[in-house]
This record gives structure tokens, sequence and C-alpha cells, in this order.
């Protein structure tokens, strides 16, 4: 069985691939700092897969404690390396704690994957990389514009990195994933998405406000060049997206890469609209949605999707998942931790 670390593997996408790396076999060491995660949600995994991974409580900022990790388990095949800060607002706010979070932790890992005789990384990256994409769908080959945030900036930063150091170790295997919009929950509802605070994505704003915890959804935008107007996305069912990583993780251990430093778009290739996403919560959920139309969000894109044919090629992945399906899980997971 080989062992892999998930860092911030209680978080929303952490801990759904922490679940399929379990059913395809691998023996899981979650690192988290719980800084935006709970101890609990091992107990959701433990529901689903009936095996607890091992878990560290650890600041990945604390290159001490990270060497230590290392030395302890020594016998690790692979990272596929969440743990980071994901907050664009934030991001503006205090740049250098994101810099800090996003990219020291980043170089510390791969300080300690460079030592070992072969490592396999999987990296977190976001389709914010693109900015506003000339062509739709967007390519993996589409040029990386100026990052719109710090936090936008720290991905791009952190593919750079990454392709610099797996130039000259040749024992160092990574792929960077371009996600979309990851959205929904696992079916059992026992893992899902825990923003703190006020979410700032739509999909758990919208979940929230139909459980009478927001008052009313603002639709940032309607006079947008789109067909009605508001802004369009790749909204990605969070178990498809965990799946990816399990088969982007293998074509690496098997050594089917073409390159020791590859790029995945991960979407559904298909757009939808804000107003299509509210419309097929309020046919899934029976519930009629709150919401006004508002001025534009600063910094949102009009439209992002991915073209999804490297992924299915190099891959053999596509997605099985709806956002029907996306949107009726979130609802029955949103419903459960709120006791509605
Ligand atoms: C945002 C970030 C992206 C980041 C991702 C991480 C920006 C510009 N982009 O993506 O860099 O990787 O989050 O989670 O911040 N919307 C509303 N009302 C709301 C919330 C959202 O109308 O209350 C709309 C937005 O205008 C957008 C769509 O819903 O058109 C999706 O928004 P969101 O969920 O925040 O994702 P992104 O903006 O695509």
């Amino acid at each position: 069985m080989d062992k892999i670390l998930v860092t911030g593997g209680l978080g929303f996408i952490g801990s759904h691939t922490v679940v399929e790396l379990q059913e395809a076999g691998f023996e899981v060491v979650i690192i988290d700092d719980l800084s935006n995660s709970s101890e609990n949600v091992l107990d959701g995994i433990t529901a689903i897969t009936g095996k607890t991974p091992i878990f560290e409580k650890i600041d990945l900022k604390e290159k001490q404690l990270v060497e230590d990790f290392f030395k302890r388990h020594n016998d690790l095949k692979g990272v596929i390396h969440f743990a980071a800060s994901k907050a664009v607002g934030e991001s503006v706010e205090k740049p250098l704690l994101y810099y800090e979070n996003n990219i020291s932790t980043l170089v510390y890992i791969l300080k300690e994957l460079k030592n070992l005789p072969e490592a396999s990384f999987i990296f977190s990256s976001s389709c914010t990389v693109y900015g506003q994409a000339d062509k739709m769908p967007i390519t993996e080959n589409a040029p990386v514009k100026p990052a719109e945030s710090p936090y936008g900036n720290t991905k791009q930063i952190g593919e750079e990195i990454i392709k610099d150091i797996c130039k000259i170790t040749p024992n160092l295997k990574a792929i960077a994933l371009r996600y979309f919009n990851p959205v929904g929950a696992h079916k059992s509802i026992e893992i899902g998405e825990l923003p703190i605070g006020v979410p700032q994505n739509l999909v758990p704003f919208i979940t929230q406000t139909a459980a009478g915890i927001r008052e009313q959804l603002s639709v940032f935008g309607d006079d947008y060049p789109t067909p009605d107007g508001t802004c369009i996305r790749d909204y990605i069912h969070v178990v498809d997206l965990a799946k990816a990583h399990v088969i982007a993780l293998q074509r690496l251990l098997n050594g089917a890469n073409k390159d020791n430093y590859e790029t995945f778009n991960l979407g559904t290739g298909k757009g939808s609209s804000v107003l299509e996403v509210v419309n097929s919560f309020e046919k899934v959920s029976g519930e009629k949605l709150n919401y006004k139309i508002v001025g534009r969000r600063e910094g949102d894109v009009i439209s992002a999707y991915a073209d999804t044919k490297k992924a299915k090629e190099e891959l053999g992945w596509q997605t099985e998942l709806t956002l029907d399906d996306a949107m009726l899980s979130a609802w029955n997971w949103e419903k459960k931790v709120r006791g509605v």
C-alpha cells in the first residue's frame, strides 16, 4: 500500500480526495493546521471509508516541523499539496500572509521531496492563472495572465517554482491541476464545504441563504456580454475533482507521465451562468431562492470554462456528475450542518 501525504487533507477538496485515495487502496497521512477546517472531518472520512487516516496537526510554515515529519515518514511515495489560504479579498489586504502561507510552505515541502530517491507531487492550482482568457474553452496552452490578486499570484509563482525544481531534479515528478469552480459535497453528506464566516463563493452563499443564515444572495452584475448577462463559470463536482487527483497521482507513480512537470485543467467543459446555477438549485431543492441583481464585483472575469481534451486524452478522466448533482449534494450537506 503506497503511503501518500495529503496536506490540507481536512479541507473541502482535501477531505474528498482523502476518501478517493483510501477507496483506491492508498494509505493516507494528513497534515492540516486546522486554520480553516476541523478535526471532526476525520469522523466523516472514517464513516465513508471505514478507515481513519493518520493525522498530524502541523503548521507547514514551521520548517523544522516539516523536516521532522519527513524523517518520521521516510516511506512516502507522494504528496498532494492542498494546504493554502484561498480568500481572494483577504489576500489583497494581507499579501505577506498569503506569500508566507502559500509559498514558503511549498518550498519547505519541495526541499524534502528533492532529497527522496523518488517522489510524486500534485499541486492545487487554479484557472485563476488564465485571468480573462481570450478564447473559450480555455486550453492548458492559454497564456498565463498577470495575476489579479496576491492569492492568484501564489498559484502562478507556485507553478513556476515546481517547474524550476523539476527541471533539475529527475527523481521528482509533478503535476499542477488547474481547478475551475469546485462545488458540491460527498453524496453520503458525511463531508462537504465548511466556509468560515460569510462565504465569498457562490454555491455556499446560495445554500446558506436558502437555509436562512443569509438574507439574500447578491448576483454580481447582469450586464455582462453573456446570454443572460451574468458571469459564466465551469462548476465541477468536488467528487469528480477528487477522483482526478488519484488518477494524476497514479500517472506519476506508474511513470506514465510525458514530462516530469505537467499541467491539466480540471473542469466539466461546460460554462454555466450565475442564474443557471440559481435555477439548478431551485429545481433540485424545491426552494425559492431570495436573490437580487446588484453591481459587478471588482476583479470578476466575464467567462471561464475548461477545454477538457488534454485531461480526457492524457489522464483518461472526465467528469461524471452534473451541476444538478452538485447543487443537490451541496443543499443536502447544508441542511445536515444546519439541522434544517
Ligand atoms: C473565485 C476567485 C478565484 C479563486 C476561487 C477560489 C475571484 C475573482 N476569483 O473564483 O480566483 O480561485 O474563487 O474559491 O475572486 N457570485 C455572485 N454572488 C455571490 C458570489 C459569487 O453573483 O455572492 C458570482 C461571481 O460574480 C461569479 C460566480 O458567482 O460570477 C462565481 O463566483 P465565486 O464562487 O466567487 O468563484 P470565482 O469568482 O469564479
